[in-house]
């Protein structure tokens, strides 16, 4: 797909969009790594953007594995719509990420296994993440992982409020190169992914 409609909404909306670019197939891939997909049956993606990780996770998963999509942006949102419009056990919604519990009761969606996002913390407003990291917290399943990525290291300890693990990796394929955190509060239950060496304890 064309980066034109990414860059056009970044230049509109550059605080909530957060990246000139959608990200390279190499950051996907150091994502989505970190998903058991034998295991999850509820994934839930934040700021899929044009659906980059999406398009990895649909091919990955199992039939019956749920994905649930928060997509604020019109724009974005209508891309996607048509994009993913033959898919089954899959719903998108045009709205923040921090009304994941509504959407969750509407889809009937119990808990959730893996949470992906592509959210700028860094430039979104403070209670607006904290909103959304809490209630992260409240809906992932005990061993279950927030998997997300930022630019630079500057909110690591801020989303270690809300998750006492957090492993980092970075890739340098993507423009700009950025860092994978892969977060959890149970990892000693969390299914046997995560190598020890990148586990960075608090
Ligand atoms: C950095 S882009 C990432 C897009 C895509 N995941 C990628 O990696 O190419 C951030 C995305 O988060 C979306 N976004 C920002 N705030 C949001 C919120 N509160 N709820 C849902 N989506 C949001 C933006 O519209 C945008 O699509």
């Amino acid at each position: 797909m064309s980066s034109l409609p990414f860059m056009k909404q970044y230049v509109s909306k550059p605080k909530t969009v957060g990246a000139v670019l959608p990200s390279s197939k190499y950051l996907a891939d150091r994502i989505i790594k970190y998903i058991n997909f034998d295991y999850a049956c509820y994934i839930v993606e934040y700021g899929p953007g044009t659906g980059v990780f999406t398009d990895r996770m649909l091919r990955e998963r199992k039939q019956d594995t749920i994905i649930l999509l928060f997509e604020c942006n019109a724009e974005f949102y209508k891309i996607l719509k048509q994009k993913y419009k033959d898919e089954q056990n899959f719903y998108i919604v045009n709205d923040s990420a921090e009304h994941i519990g509504k959407y969750l009761a509407t889809y009937g969606i119990p808990y959730v296994d893996y949470i992906v996002s592509g959210l700028p913390f860094a430039s979104l407003p403070r209670d607006v993440s904290s909103s959304i990291l809490a209630q992260t917290r409240k809906y992932l399943k005990e061993g279950g992982r927030f998997i997300t990525f930022q630019y630079t290291l500057t909110m690591k300890s801020f989303i270690g409020q809300f998750f006492n693990e957090i492993g980092i990796e970075r890739e340098v394929r993507n423009f700009p190169p950025a860092y994978v955190f892969c977060c959890s509060e149970a990892f000693a239950l969390a299914p046997s992914i995560l190598q020890k060496q990148w586990v960075d304890k608090k």
